[in-house]
């Protein structure tokens, strides 16, 4: 039986549907059988950015319209035959997207895949509630900004009505210059603020916005996942590159970038 675990944060844009890819990713790569449910209704991204977007047929509104099976509406990833993705609608209407809808797909779905993972839409309104519906475990996800920081702590809390078991925090976009210099808020700190565990640090990386890429973060989200399975309990750490004399070098240039 699939774990069903939702990515979630308080403030959007902080890199759900971004690391929701690329987990799926690396979990694939440790030969996990996953599906990726967009549950982003409306702003849904999911199929654009893992490059499926021509393959879609049907929808998640399609199988809960009763037009196909969950399994059908399934598009297969490119480079791994063991990863799914569910696609979303792309505009709102009169859906019957409501809560038990989505348990009854996601029930569907839960012989046949180790993970499911669920890319959620910001904020604590309806969509949000509809998202944590279907999942039984959340990982929370900030950047390191006292807003983002903030907006999860309302989120930890609404989790924790619902029964969520939180199974930790990712600190996307970590500059370890900055953290070396002092200039922003450290991972220990966040933790603390939050009082969650820390799962995985994901590196500030101008080559995520392709997925499968052979940057920095391909290393940290294989650290992610195999903290998730439960292999090892490594964390990235992105502030190495910065030290000694040559990352003192590295973070003046940087600096003046
Ligand atoms: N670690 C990262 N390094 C650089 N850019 C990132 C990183 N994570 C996310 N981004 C970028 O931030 C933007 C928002 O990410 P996205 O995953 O769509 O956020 P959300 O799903 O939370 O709204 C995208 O342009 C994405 O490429
Ligand atoms: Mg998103």
């Amino acid at each position: 039986m699939a774990r069903k675990i939702v990515i979630i944060s308080g403030k959007g844009g902080v890199g759900k549907t971004t690391i929701c890819a690329n987990l799926g990713i690396s979990l694939a790569r440790q030969n996990k059988r996953v599906v990726m449910l967009d549950l982003d209704i409306g702003l849904n991204n999911l199929d654009l950015l893992m490059g499926v977007e021509n393959k879609v047929t049907y929808d998640i509104v399609d199988v809960i319209d009763g037009l196909c099976r969950a399994k059908q509406a399934l598009v297969q990833d490119i480079k791994y035959s063991n990863l799914y993705i569910m696609p979303s609608i792309h505009s709102y209407g009169k859906s019957r997207l409501t809560g038990e809808n989505i348990v009854k797909v996601v029930e569907d779905l839960e012989d046949f895949f180790d993970f499911i993972l669920i890319d959620s839409p910001a904020g604590i309104d309806v969509p949000f509630k509809r998202a944590v519906l279907g999942a039984n475990e959340a990982i929370i996800v900030v950047t390191p900004h006292f807003s983002s920081i903030r907006d999860a702590d309302k989120v930890v809390m609404l989790l924790n009505e619902f029964g969520v078991n939180i199974q930790g925090l990712v600190i996307n976009r970590l500059r370890g210059d900055l953290v070396l210099n002092k200039e922003i808020i450290e991972p220990k700190k966040i933790c603390e603020i939050l009082n969650l565990e820390l799962l995985g640090v994901i590196p500030e990386d101008d080559n995520l916005c392709f997925v499968n890429n052979k940057g920095e973060s391909r290393i940290a989200f294989s650290m992610l996942a195999k903290n998730l399975i439960g292999d090892s309990k490594k964390i990235y750490d992105c502030t190495e590159k910065y030290r000694g004399f040559l990352g003192f070098l590295r973070r003046k240039i940087k600096k003046r970038v």
